[in-house]
């Protein structure tokens, strides 16, 4: 082949890489052009990544700033996946109240894209019977008034075992964080399984392992990062792994409560059962025929929904006691009062004094 041949030929290869790439530049802003019409305004989009390279470690911080230069209600692109940000009480309201229904449902990460356990899920339910179901159980059994008050006694005794475990610490330096998610979980734990499952006293390996756990399935619940979704034709592939190790935790918590839901399976069983003596919410959720599978799904939900934010709100509270001064705050009411009045439970404090006097002192 001579000289004239070989630049013949590179210019054929450049010329066509050229017209490739015009191409494909073309069709990519034609596609997403095409799905991006009568979308809220947001950051210009990258074709195939779309804005995934600016929503970095700290997705809260960086749609914090577009929202300032966007407004309450944006869209971005995070590959395949559509999203759109809802950051003031006006547009959440049009989103979680007046378009609930059309908005409802979540989609599935791929750390929960797990066989056994979607058939029997609420949180990643779609408006279907399986979540009808679940949700007014959940109403009726847990969250009704009656359900509440029925549960009184066994909040203030877990307020009564912290308190008594703090005092034995004075002068010690505590994880305070740990210590109000172990009263947090104690406190479900026994209004579902009716056992406590973790010991303010005694945090041996077991009890840790499975707090471990616990944690790991809510923090894949929330992963921001996630190629499946953006890519759902790598979900399959499970490229980072997250699906095989949410599954590990996923099974590893089931196994805690396993044997207490054969014990009271037993029970419920019995010639001798009636309804009266249901302990638990496991009672009546075995009463009710509820296999293994649905029973351990819908327990690790309830755990993982109601733990950590319950413990985040409460460390919220306190670093804002510490940060802006108690007396502020509650205008120089005692803590006790302070505490019941700002949560609408004066009722609950007035009680509390009546029945257990030692520990409204200390609460
Ligand atoms: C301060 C405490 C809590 C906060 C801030 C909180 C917040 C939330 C939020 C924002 C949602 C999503 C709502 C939606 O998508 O429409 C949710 C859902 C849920 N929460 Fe809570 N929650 C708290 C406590 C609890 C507790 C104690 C439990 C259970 C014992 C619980 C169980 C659930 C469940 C099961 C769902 C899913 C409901 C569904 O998909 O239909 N949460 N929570």
């Amino acid at each position: 082949m001579d000289l004239t041949n070989v630049l013949r030929d590179c210019n054929l290869l450049s010329s066509l890489f050229v017209l490739s790439t015009i191409f494909f530049i073309l069709v990519t802003k034609l596609f997403f052009n095409k799905r991006t019409k009568n979308l809220p305004p947001g950051p210009p989009q990258l074709p195939i990544i779309g804005n995934l390279h600016q929503v970095g470690d700290k997705p809260h911080v960086s749609l914090t700033n577009f929202a300032k230069k966007y407004g309450p209600l944006m869209s971005l692109r995070l590959g395949k996946q559509l999203l759109v940000v809802a950051s003031s009480p006006e547009t959440a309201r049009e989103i979680l109240k007046t378009h609930d229904k059309l908005l409802s449902a979540r989609p599935v990460p791929t750390s929960f894209k797990l066989e056994d356990v979607l058939p029997n899920t609420l949180v990643w339910s779609d408006c279907n019977q399986t979540w009808k179901t679940l949700r007014a159980l959940c109403r009726t059994e847990l969250f009704s008034p009656k359900a509440l008050e029925a549960q009184y006694k066994l909040r203030m005794e877990k307020i009564c075992q912290l308190s008594d475990f703090l005092r034995k610490k004075q002068g010690e330096v505590i994880d305070v964080q740990n210590v109000v998610f172990t009263t947090l979980f104690n406190t479900l734990s026994s209004i579902i399984l009716g056992k406590d499952l973790l010991d303010l006293n005694d945090e041996d390996k077991a009890s840790k392992g499975f707090k471990e756990s616990l944690l790991k399935v809510i923090e894949f619940a929330g992963r921001p990062k996630d190629l499946g979704s953006f890519f759902p034709f790598l979900e399959r592939f499970d490229v980072e792994g997250i699906r095989r190790e949410n599954n590990k935790h996923v099974h590893k918590t089931f196994s805690y409560w396993e044997g207490i839901i054969e014990e009271r399976r037993v029970q419920v069983n019995s010639s001798t059962w009636s309804s009266e003596q249901a302990q638990s919410f496991i009672d009546i959720l075995l009463e009710k025929k509820f296999s293994n599978d649905q029973i351990n799904e819908f327990i690790l939900e309830l755990f993982a929904a109601g733990t950590n934010t319950t413990t985040c709100t409460v460390i919220w509270a306190m670093r804002n006691f510490v940060a802006k001064g108690f007396d502020r705050i509650f205008n120089g009411q005692t803590l006790s009062q302070g505490i019941f009045v700002s949560a609408g439970l004066g009722g609950m404090g007035e009680n509390l004094v009546g029945k257990s006097p030692t520990c409204a002192e200390e609460v």
